[in-house]
């Protein structure tokens, strides 16, 4: 690795998450000194709607940071020493789709659980893929990618069977920003609070909430008792998860652990463990892409055609934990710094009972050669049970993706938990064949109906 300072391009430049993942690596500038950022986005023209933002953000900390804005790949990974890769296969267009078709037969519809999840994977694995095998024909030789594409779980798996070596790192900011809220509601920062976690993407469960070596779970779960892994007036969470969706996902954490009072849950299992309650709480023609369209890329789009009028550029994008988790991720590799975070790695044994090559979300110490998983030892029967569930509809799911199997896919769909009968998995699955026919590679059916 060379030394520093670093050249970053961030793949999926035209992401509302750009300016506030740049505006993180700004104000940590001291800590992953940089010589030039490069926004890639094979979209250019979203990309140049969000680059004056972007450098904007750059200009007001450092007049020798290179800026560069490319739909080509050669020109953003060259000699490259990170990628920060947020790719949305399909954009926003398209996670509607993933909501709305399960919706419309009575079924959870969400951007990576459930047919919606399953759904964003076929479209994303293979640019993920692409996009690998740029990075590795142009970059430097020890280039990390640090990737945040969605769904992250099934993406991952995807590389795993696809490109074992490469140098990707999954992360997801779901438990960082739990830890946010837990920090809050104990009234320490989150740095002092030091977790143990199992299970996949989306998927899992805090076992332990250690701040200065005690364990502060107990208290916790009193709290999520009465208001959920929120603080009382609601003012723990960042601006992107205080919208009204948000908040109601912070308070299911409640009816979750007043069943299951032992762990503190993964917010998204809201989706596996109460789907009913999920669906009749939803508007079937206006969900969390709508909300996000009209809310997040709206105030961005404006306040970037702002800025290009007045010189002035509004307050229109939030940093959070989101943009200095991947930062901080970024410096643990870079300099070896063995900082303990939870990540998305292969098992080999960090849950004890869960296959040894499933792709599972642990804590582990970031080294300058990867992660080092923390074991978290035998998980109990009705965990196991659960995430052996989701890591098959999830592997089917790859499988389908590589061999262009319908019946893989059909079994993916079947199996995920938020999806009642095979019946369901079927009219949902065709109907996502018609909406996804630009992205998804084709699926055959070894067995014509009726024959
Ligand atoms: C969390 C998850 C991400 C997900 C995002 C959706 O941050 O970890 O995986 O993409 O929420 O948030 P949104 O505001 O777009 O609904
Ligand atoms: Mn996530």
């Amino acid at each position: 690795m060379k030394k520093s300072p670093f050249i970053l391009a961030i793949a999926g430049g035209g992401s509302t998450y750009t300016p506030g993942i740049v505006k993180s690596l700004m104000v940590r500038l001291a800590d992953f000194p940089l010589a030039e950022i490069r926004l890639y986005d094979i979209d250019s023209q979203r990309q140049q709607i969000i680059a004056p933002v972007v450098e904007k953000v750059i200009r007001d900390h450092s007049d020798s940071i290179k800026f560069t804005v490319t739909s080509d790949a050669e020109v953003a990974f060259s000699q490259a020493n990170f990628v920060f890769a947020q790719m949305r296969v399909g954009q926003y267009k398209m996670r509607e789709q993933d909501e709305k078709i399960p919706l419309r037969h009575g079924v959870v519809g969400q951007e990576t659980c459930g047919p919606g999840g399953l759904a964003y994977g076929l479209r994303t694995i293979l640019p993920m893929v692409e996009l690998i095998d740029l990075v590795e024909r142009y970059a430097d030789n020890n280039a990390w990618i640090v990737n945040y594409s969605n769904p992250a779980a099934i993406v991952a798996e995807g590389v795993r069977r696809l490109r074992p070596q490469a140098r990707v790192l999954n992360i997801c900011d779901m438990p960082v920003a739990a830890m946010r809220n837990i920090a809050a509601i104990l009234g320490v920062d989150r740095h002092q609070v030091t977790v143990d976690y199992f299970g996949l993407n989306h998927f899992g469960w805090f076992t332990h909430l250690y701040v200065d070596g005690v364990d502060r779970l107990a208290e916790v779960r009193e709290h999520v008792a009465r208001f959920g892994l929120l603080t009382e007036d609601a003012a723990a969470t960042d601006p992107q998860h205080a919208d009204p969706s948000w908040v109601k996902t912070w308070r299911n954490i409640k009816p979750i652990m007043d069943h299951f009072p032992d762990f503190l849950p993964n917010p998204y299992l809201q989706y596996y463990l109460m789907p009913n309650q999920i669906v009749e709480h939803q508007d079937p023609d206006y969900t969390r892409a709508n909300e996000v369209m009209d809310g997040r890329e709206k105030k961005l789009f404006a306040a970037a055609a702002e800025y290009q009028q007045t010189g002035i550029l509004p307050d229109a994008f939030h940093v959070g934990v989101h943009g200095a988790f991947i930062v901080d991720v970024a410096c643990s590799l870079a300099f070896d710094l063995r900082q303990r975070h939870l990540v998305i790695v292969e098992n080999r044994g960090a849950i004890a009972n869960l296959p040894y090559d499933a792709m599972v979300e642990v804590p582990a110490y970031i080294t300058a050669q990867g992660p080092e998983p923390v074991r978290m030892g035998n998980v109990p029967q009705f965990h196991r049970a659960l995430l052996e569930q989701q890591l098959a509809s999830e592997q089917l799911l790859v499988e389908a993706t590589m061999e262009g199997s319908y019946e893989k896919a059909l079994q993916a769909f079947t199996l995920n938990r938020t999806v009642p009968t095979m019946q369901h998995a079927k009219a949902i699955l065709d109907e996502m064949i018609a909406a996804n026919q630009d992205y998804w590679p084709a699926l055959k059916q070894a067995f014509k109906d009726g024959q």
